[in-house]
This record gives structure tokens, C-alpha cells and sequence, in this order.
């Protein structure tokens, strides 16, 4: 508890201490202190700015570096006491910087505020953790490429209301979770270009009276530019929403797969076998190997979205400039980069090592009558009308199913008493391999353009 207010940097106007809940309730240091390593780049970029327009010295400037430098490996090494009476880890750093550094400390503030620091500092560490979310995202999708190239004519039934509808090659399947994740990935891009824009010189709201140089402060930290407006710089926060938004996406992207490998790996499908060190056991029944990573990867999914609405409502209706609700915009952010990353890792990990039963998928693929529109298809070609061969095919189906055979197990006379205008040459169209083969053209299933479209996928990857 403090009973003191001088060690606060705002403490001069008030004349009693704040509340000991107070001062819990509106501290951030338990969750902000991530942010040290990017809070003194950001002092460092300003007090090599204040130098350069001689507003500090460039003696100060040094003592200032060397000080947060110290201060760096001390948080480092575990060793820098956080006080939560500092409230957030820029008054935590700069209060150290003035005790160790005496008087030089206090100018470091000097044409800043918290609301323009806080700013620039999670707009450094965003882009550092899109830098690393994009390449867990990259190493997913090489595997999955990697996995589909080598399955370009495993056959597999595809599915529609997840009912057999035609026969695909595994590998056309995992080209489509690709493209989800292709379109995540530009995303990710898109947010990043706006997330790397500097508002360190906003100050408080309305910009300062000293002679800063916004952009030499901006290239310094990497910026692409300063940002235009000082309102809106210290209360935007549209960046973490756009990355919220990426990872919601992504995630409903990841359960969408996840859910399928519970499907195949399921004793119904028995389409995959999960390696054992991407599953577990249960704890009664002895013979299970449950699914547990696209399980969790699938639940996860809720708390993501859960934190992209907790940013949309954080801002909605906020006046501006700065208000004390914006510290609450880094848990849900902080949670969603660490979800993101974790269930990307997962992913990248398990995608190689899924080992397909291609005889079993095989089999799955004949059942369900796959190759029904293949026979129309036949039909129409010979010159029967779409809707005429529909019908003809519908009734070749019926028999099939009282009859226990699929279309390609019935002889030539069978088929024959549904239209005479079938002949011998309709066996290549009823098989799955002449099924998938006869989709041979940009985006289809035919074993030639998977082969084809994965190269083009890992060209385009290996280009990043
Ligand atoms: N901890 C605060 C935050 O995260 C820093 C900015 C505080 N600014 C202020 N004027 N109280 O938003």
C-alpha cells in the first residue's frame, strides 16, 4: 500500500495518496511489462531525436541510452523489481532510468507523453509478432503443399452437406485449406502496412511546443512514415482490431481443417492416422487415441473471436483523443497473438506428419455412387439432354442401392436397361481414376493440375 504520492511521476497536483484498490484497479504493469523491450527502443529513437534538434545534449543522450540499456538487462535477467504504485511499464522504466541516472532521467520525458509512447510501443511489438506469426503461417503452408503435392492422385470421396458427392485427390483438398490460408496471409500483410506507422510526437493529444522531428524518430524505429493526425494517433487502435480480425479468420480457417482431421481420424472415416505424439489417451477407456490438438485448435477459435468483439466494443463510441479504456486493449490483443501463435505451431508440427489411408479412402470413394454425375456427363456428350440424362442416372442409382453395387460394379446390361445409349466405353468415365482425370483444368481435381497447382503454391511461398 502507499501512503506516499511523490514517487509517482504525476504525483504534484495531488494532496492524498490513491486508494490501495485504486491503484491495483487502474495499474497495467502485470500485463504491460511485455512491452519493456519495444517501451526503450522507443525512448531510445525520442532522446536520439531530442539530441539531434539539441533539445538534450548529446552527453545526456548518451547517459539516457547507457541507463535503459542497463535497465534492459536488468528486466532481462529477471532481475528489475515491478512496482504496481508505478502503474504501467513506461513510468516502471523511467522512474529506474532517473534512479539510476539521476536528473538526466527526468528530461527523457520532455515533448513526450504516455499516450504517444504507449502508442508506438504496441505498434513495435505488434509488427515484431506479426514478423513471427507470418512465418509459423509460412511453415504451415509448406507442409500442406509439401502433403498435397505427394497426394496428388490419393483419391478421397468429396463431399457436399458431407454427403458423397464426387470423387477428389486428397491432395486438391489440402490445396483448398492452402488458399484459406493463402488469403490469411495477405491479410496479415495488409494489417502489418498499417500497424508500422509511427504517432510518437502526438504527445498527449495535440502534438508539443518543442522542435521534434517526427520523421527522423519514425525512420529511426523503422516506421514507414509518421502518422498524419495527433487525436487520432494516440486513440487509434485500429491495428489491433485488424489483427484481431486476421486471427479470427485464420482460426475459423484452422477449426475448419481441425474439424475435418477429427472426422478422418474418427473410426467411422479411418481416412488418417495422427502420429501418437499428437494425441492422447483417456483415462477410463483403454483404446482411445483422442484427437486432442485440432481439438483444442477447434475450441480455441472461441476465445479469438471472443477477444476481436472485446476490441470492437473497447472503441465503440470512444470521443476522442486518449481515453484510460484503451490500456484495455492489450490482453485481448496480447492473448490473441499468443493463441494465433501456439495453434499455428501446432499445426505446422502435425500437417507433415499426417499419414493418409489412401486404401481406405479409396474404398470411401467408390461407396456413395461418386461417379454419378461422371455417367450423366457420359450421357450428354452421346447427345442425351442434361435433365433426360439426370433422370436415367437417378434410376441406375436406385438399382444400385437395392442391389448392394455401385455403378462401376454394374455390368453392361444392367446399365443398359436404364438407356441403350450406353456402350462399353462408359467404364472409363465410372471409375474414380477417369472420374478425377476428366477435371483437368485451372483449380480442378485431375491429378495433373494438383501437381501443377502445388508447384505453383510452393513457387509462390518460397518467394515470401
Ligand atoms: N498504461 C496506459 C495504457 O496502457 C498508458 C497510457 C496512460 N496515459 C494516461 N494518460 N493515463 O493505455
Amino acid at each position: 500500500m502507499s501512503n506516499d504520492n511523490s514517487i509517482k511521476p504525476w504525483g504534484g497536483r495531488f494532496s492524498e495518496a490513491t486508494d490501495a484498490f485504486v491503484e491495483r484497479f487502474t495499474a497495467s504493469v502485470n500485463f504491460d511489462q511485455r512491452l519493456y523491450h519495444h517501451d526503450i527502443n522507443g525512448s531510445i529513437a525520442h532522446a536520439t531525436m531530442l539530441a539531434k534538434v539539441g533539445v538534450l545534449t548529446e552527453a545526456e543522450r548518451e547517459q539516457i541510452i547507457e541507463g535503459l540499456e542497463a535497465i534492459r538487462a536488468e528486466i532481462v535477467a529477471g532481475k528489475f523489481q515491478w512496482s504496481v504504485q508505478l502503474e504501467d511499464v513506461h513510468m516502471n522504466i523511467e522512474s529506474a532510468l532517473t534512479a539510476r541516472i539521476g536528473i538526466t532521467g527526468k528530461k527523457l520525458h520532455t515533448g513526450r507523453s504516455r499516450n504517444d509512447q504507449v502508442a508506438t510501443d504496441i505498434r513495435l511489438y505488434l509488427r515484431d509478432e506479426i514478423d513471427a506469426v507470418a512465418k509459423e503461417l509460412t511453415r504451415l503452408q509448406q507442409g500442406l503443399v509439401e502433403l498435397a503435392r505427394t497426394n496428388a492422385s490419393t483419391i478421397m470421396p468429396g463431399f457436399t452437406h458431407l454427403q458423397t458427392a464426387q470423387p477428389v485427390t486428397f491432395g486438391h483438398h489440402l490445396l483448398a485449406w492452402n488458399e484459406m490460408l493463402e488469403r490469411d496471409y495477405q491479410r496479415l500483410m495488409d494489417c502489418r502496412k498499417r500497424a508500422n506507422q509511427s504517432p510518437l510526437g502526438a504527445a498527449a493529444l495535440a502534438g508539443t511546443t518543442y522542435p521534434i522531428d517526427r520523421a527522423y524518430t519514425a525512420q529511426l524505429l523503422g516506421f514507414e512514415a509518421p502518422t498524419e493526425n495527433s487525436l487520432d494517433s494516440v486513440s487509434d487502435r485500429d491495428f489491433a482490431i485488424e489483427f484481431c480480425a486476421f486471427a479470427s479468420l485464420l482460426m475459423t480457417h484452422l477449426s475448419r481443417a481441425s474439424e475435418e482431421l477429427v472426422l478422418w481420424t474418427s473410426a467411422q472415416f479411418n481416412f488418417i492416422n495422427l502420429p501418437d505424439r499428437f494425441c492422447t489417451g483417456s483415462s477410463i477407456m483403454p483404446q482411445k487415441k483422442n484427437p486432442d490438438v485440432p481439438e483444442l485448435v477447434r475450441g480455441k477459435t472461441g476465445r479469438v473471436n471472443g477477444h476481436l468483439i472485446a476490441l470492437l466494443t473497447l472503441m465503440k463510441s470512444q470521443p476522442l483523443a486518449y481515453n484510460k479504456d484503451n490500456q484495455e486493449d492489450k490482453e485481448p490483443l496480447f492473448d490473441a497473438i499468443d493463441t494465433v501463435k501456439d495453434c499455428l505451431r501446432a499445426f505446422a508440427d502435425m500437417i507433415p506428419a499426417i499419414q493418409p489411408s489412401k486404401d481406405v479412402m479409396y474404398e470411401a470413394a467408390k461407396r456413395g455412387f461418386s461417379t454419378a454425375t461422371d455417367l450423366a456427363d457420359y450421357l450428354v456428350r452421346k447427345g442425351v439432354a442434361f435433365r433426360d440424362a439426370h433422370e436415367i442416372v437417378g434410376k441406375s442409382v436406385a438399382y444400385g442401392i437395392d442391389s448392394g453395387k455401385d455403378l462401376s460394379e454394374m455390368s453392361l446390361e444392367e446399365l443398359r436397361q436404364f438407356s441403350n445409349t450406353i456402350e462399353q466405353d462408359v467404364f472409363n468415365v465410372l471409375t474414380l481414376e477417369g472420374s478425377v482425370a476428366a477435371r483437368n483444368h485451372i483449380g480442378g481435381t485431375a491429378p495433373a493440375q494438383v501437381t501443377a497447382a502445388s508447384e505453383r503454391a510452393a513457387q509462390k511461398l518460397s518467394r515470401r
